[in-house]
């Protein structure tokens, strides 16, 4: 009797559970693989990390369904009816209320100076990615603003002949100079302590760089390739979160999945697998002529015949080293380049629990404010100098709803990688010097907004840095987590598309000698093997039903 094909599948994140789930409803009743999916962590859901913050639901990895038109994560959330709730969610109402603009020292900043600079950097981005072209600015209104990217980008071609390995950070900065360089007579500014015009509107636009750094995962935008940035793909439509949690979709996935298919606590260690000629391996009752052997932390072993890795990018670049191989023997070159060039990143979020006064709650009066913040340069000898290093990257600080007393920022980079080690004391000490930095240096008025009522419960000594406004603290630790090492992945200078391709291929290599007799040993789907959608959850979830057809097709079954 033929055995079955057993399918190992390597983490149960999103990548994993969608191809698990793909394989296990795809052939039917007598179902034709032997399907195991074993996961290092005590949990199932990766990078999607669906917790609770002082009464709210919150996320710890992913959090936004980015566009919902056409996004199958989208799909499933609403078939499932994920998107409706009884409890307080993270951002129910959306990116919520106007933020105010704080410049450190306590200048809350007019529109006047804020939005052109804004505009400025949301139209460098656009031109970026492709969305605003020569054409659409000849017609759209904002030909001014695209000439400005118009202008970074020509000097790119005629400084670097083309833009071959130029980075957006370049760009970005490129940008401002050309705006800089249009524009010499804008006036003096008054009323803004020793923050000069141009120094405002650098701030400002490092501000929008540190947001952009923690939607890339790029800790330095020069370290990000411009030329990938226009090969990335957003879905049309709203951005939302899911109200019942972005675990729901994970769950819904593993349901159809009898018990005994996932295993946790399954940290692979080694993966064996047969390149060239094969071998049978010795096991307690004979050989098994399965060719992949998969070892685990315990000292345990499985064979399988084909195994679908999904570790993240930054797990693949740690045991690809040459002195820790996962694999054995290594992967190919072409393989290991890939992913050594490629980009991952750290980001992770910070929640903090906001009381106005001692441990009682917010009530709907005591708003914390949506803030941006902008911070001096780190050259700039006007810097507060109890604002800690960690702080001066995060572009702000908002309650994740409307009137939650859950404050959230986003971090990336190193700034990232410093929080996760910091202790929950140091943390609200350094986020209450920044919101005091926030306040004006001079002597603390009454009237001054950030000494106002609602910030401080009309007690300015509550503001200063022993004023008891911050409780509880959450943080993800995406960077330090060894089945993680890292938050998402992005296409580093030096690197591009075809590495996202690359990362995708089976091995051994089609045409080698042994494919022909033990194709498709090793597989991989998560979100670094997508070329449009990485660094994603539907990312992911494509990368998942890819390798899954690949297998479905190999075994003559249909897939989609
Ligand atoms: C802070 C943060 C915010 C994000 N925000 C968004 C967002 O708003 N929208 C969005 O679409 N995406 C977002 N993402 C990205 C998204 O979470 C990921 O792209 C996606 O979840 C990755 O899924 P995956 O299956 O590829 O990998 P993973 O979820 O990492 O799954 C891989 C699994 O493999 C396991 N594993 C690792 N090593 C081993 C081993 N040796 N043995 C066994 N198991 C192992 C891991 O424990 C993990 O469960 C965010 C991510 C982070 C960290
Ligand atoms: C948020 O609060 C403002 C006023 O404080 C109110 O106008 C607005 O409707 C609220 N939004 C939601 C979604 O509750
Ligand atoms: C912003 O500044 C301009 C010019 O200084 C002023 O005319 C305008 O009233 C200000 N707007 C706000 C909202 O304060
Ligand atoms: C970019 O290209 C130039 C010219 O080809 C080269 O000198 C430089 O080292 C490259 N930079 C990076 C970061 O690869
Ligand atoms: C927010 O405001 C709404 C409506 O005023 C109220 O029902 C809810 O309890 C408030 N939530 C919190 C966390 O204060
Ligand atoms: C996942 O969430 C829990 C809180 O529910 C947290 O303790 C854990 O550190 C999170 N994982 C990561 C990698 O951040």
């Amino acid at each position: 009797m033929a055995k079955k094909p057993r399918i190992v599948i390597i983490g149960a994140g999103m990548a994993g559970l969608t191809a698990a789930n793909k394989l296990y409803t795809s052939t039917g009743s007598d179902h034709l693989f032997e399907l195991v999916v074993v996961e290092g962590g005590d949990r199932i859901g990766g990078r999607i990390n669906t917790s609770e913050f002082c009464g709210d639901r919150i996320e710890m990895g992913a959090t936004w369904i980015h566009g919902i038109g056409g996004s199958p994560v989208h799909q499933i959330a609403r078939e499932i009816h994920a998107l409706e709730s009884d409890k307080p969610w993270e951002c129910m109402d959306g990116f919520s209320g106007e933020p105010k603009t704080i410049a450190e020292g306590g200048f809350e900043l007019n529109a006047s100076i804020v939005d052109p600079i804004s505009t400025l950097f949301k139209n460098l981005m656009d031109f970026a990615q492709g969305k605003l072209t020569e054409d659409s600015a000849g017609s759209g209104g904002d030909a001014c603003y695209y000439n400005f990217a118009a202008k970074a980008a020509l000097k790119d071609c005629t400084s670097n002949g083309g833009f071959g390995n130029q980075s957006v950070g370049a760009f970005l900065r490129r940008g401002l100079g050309a705006y800089w360089d249009s524009c010499k007579d804008r006036g003096e500014l008054n009323g803004y302590g020793k923050w000069s015009r141009k120094l405002l509107e650098e701030a400002v636009f490092a501000m929008h760089e540190n947001t952009q750094r923690t939607y890339t995962s790029a800790g330095d935008l020069f370290n990000l390739d411009y030329e990938a940035e226009s090969e990335y793909r957003m879905f049309p439509g709203e951005e939302i979160t899911i109200s019942k949690g972005y675990l729901s979709i994970i769950e819904h996935l593993a349901s159809v999945l009898p018990p005994g298919v996932i295993q946790l606590g399954r940290k692979v260690t080694r993966i064996e697998w047969q390149p060239e000629g094969h071998k049978s391996i010795l096991v307690p009752n004979g050989y098994d002529s399965r060719p992949v052997k998969i070892e685990f932390c315990d000292g345990s072993f499985m064979l399988a015949d084909h195994v679908i890795v999904t570790v993240s990018l930054g797990v693949l670049k740690s045991g690809t080293g040459q002195d820790s191989g996962m694999f054995n023997p290594p992967l190919p070159p072409f393989k290991t380049e890939a992913i050594s060039r490629l980009g991952y990143g750290v980001v992770n979020k910070l929640f903090l629990q906001w009381s106005p006064n001692g441990n009682r709650p917010a009530n709907d009066k005591e708003k914390f404010p949506s803030l941006q913040i902008v911070f001096h340069t780190p050259e700039s000898e006007l810097r507060h100098e109890k604002i800690p290093g960690w702080m001066r990257r995060t572009a702000s600080l908002s309650p994740i709803y409307n009137n939650s007393s859950v404050l959230l920022s986003w971090f990336a980079g190193k700034e990232a990688l410093e929080l996760e080690t910091l202790s929950d004391e140091e943390i609200i000490n350094g986020v209450s010097a920044t919101v005091s930095g926030l306040l004006p240096v001079s002597k603390h008025k009454k009237e001054d907004k950030y000494n106002s009522p609602e910030f401080c419960n009309g007690n300015v000594e509550s503001c200063d840095d022993n004023g008891v406004r911050f409780g509880k603290v959450l943080k993800s630790k995406w960077g330090s987590d060894p089945l993680f090492l890292g938050s998402y992945s992005y296409v580093a200078v030096g690197s591009s598309g075809a590495d996202l391709d690359t990362m995708a291929e089976p091995l051994p290599k089609l045409g080698s000698t042994d494919s022909d007799h033990h194709p498709l040993q090793i597989l991989f789907a998560g979100e670094a093997t997508h070329r449009t959608h990485y660094s994603t959850t539907h990312g992911a979830y494509f990368s998942g039903l890819r390798e899954a057809n690949r297998l479905l097709k190999h075994y003559r079954c249909v897939g989609i």
